[in-house]
């Protein structure tokens, strides 16, 4: 180092006096404002370590002392939202599912409710739509096997179908036509192709068959394959299966019939989450009054 102010000869800026193989390094201090608002920014921090919390200790972290955490922050929103929540459920308890659907805040908590709890109960069987599957109903259209009214989709929702542990589940079995021995095959098939006659103009059905579906059916589809709710038959005559159509798929259903099960849910689900669901799965499109 020496004692005389040594300049860059290119730049004219000061140097430290320190120099590797004729590099010289260049005296350029930081700008005042910057160490200022950097010291600024030290204290600051300092300050902070006090209100909120900060460093990790071997227990936990110090805390601070505004006592805030974002856990706490959130745990208070869910408390307020609760809070709104319990003001709509306690109204909902009270009215029946008409009064529910006249009142518009009412009917929009509910909607979001049966939304959202259709997500997580309804959806794995009857598909986030609720478009349902093979076997399983779709719940959008306006045909409805045990009931399309807000109280009748509410009554299928809390008992189920053939579920056998609620007492009050929705119940009706077909009989096993062929295996049970009361249609031979052949009869079948001529049932069967007068049942897909209903609704494919291009089949043609025999008049033996169409004896054989009143003398049968009729009880629990309808005489003209309409459905009968209270017998849980689905209507016949309308080409939306719950099955599959074809001749040869209604032909195994009178041989060995298949049955949907569905869980009731007024066991799992409280009184106002059922009301919410109808009240959604309603207003899908085929909510009947
Ligand atoms: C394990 C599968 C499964 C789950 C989960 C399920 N369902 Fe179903 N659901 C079915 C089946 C299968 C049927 C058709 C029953 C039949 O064959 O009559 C059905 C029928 C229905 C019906 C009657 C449709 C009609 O045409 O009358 C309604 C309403 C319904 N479900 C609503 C719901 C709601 C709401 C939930 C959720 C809380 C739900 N389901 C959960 C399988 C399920
Ligand atoms: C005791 C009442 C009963 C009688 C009698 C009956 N069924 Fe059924 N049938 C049902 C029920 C209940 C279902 C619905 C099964 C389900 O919901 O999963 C059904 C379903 C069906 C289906 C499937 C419908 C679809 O949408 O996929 C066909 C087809 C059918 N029946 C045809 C017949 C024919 C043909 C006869 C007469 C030989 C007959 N049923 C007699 C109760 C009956």
């Amino acid at each position: 180092m020496s004692d005389k102010l040594d300049k860059d000869d290119v730049t004219g800026v000061e140097t430290t006096g320190h120099e590797w193989d004729g590099i010289k390094e260049l005296n350029n201090p930081l700008p005042r404002w910057w160490v200022w608002v950097w010291l600024l920014t030290i204290v600051w921090s300092i300050g902070y370590y006090f209100v909120y919390p900060s460093w990790p200790t071997l227990s936990g972290y110090l805390q601070g002392s505004a006592d805030w955490s974002s856990r706490g922050e959130v745990a208070k929103e869910l408390d307020q939202l609760r809070q709104m929540q319990a003001q709509y459920r306690t109204a909902m308890e009270g009215k029946t599912l008409a009064e529910i659907k006249a009142d518009a805040s009412l009917m929009d908590f509910a909607y979001r409710g049966g939304q959202s709890a259709f997500g997580l109960f309804c959806s794995q069987c009857h598909g986030r739509g609720a478009e349902g599957a093979v076997g399983i109903a779709n719940l959008n259209d306006d045909y409805w096997i045990w009931g399309g009214t807000l109280e009748e989709i509410q009554t299928t929702i809390q008992h189920g179908v053939r579920d056998e542990n609620d007492f009050d589940s929705r119940y009706a079995m077909m009989p096993a036509f062929v295996k049970d021995g009361i249609l031979d095959q052949a009869q079948a098939k001529e049932v069967a192709s007068y049942v897909m006659a209903m609704s494919d103009r291009s089949i043609r059905a025999s008049q033996e068959g169409a004896t054989l579906y009143q003398e049968q059916c009729a009880t629990c589809h309808g005489e003209r394959g309409e459905g009968l709710k209270e017998m849980g038959g689905p209507r016949l005559n309308d080409a939306i299966w719950l099955y599959q159509g074809g001749v040869e798929a209604v032909y195994q259903q009178i041989v060995s019939p298949k049955h949907g099960m569905m869980p009731a849910w007024g066991s799992r689900l409280d009184p106002v989450t059922i009301k919410q669901l109808a009240i959604y799965v309603h207003s899908l499109g085929g909510g009947e009054n």
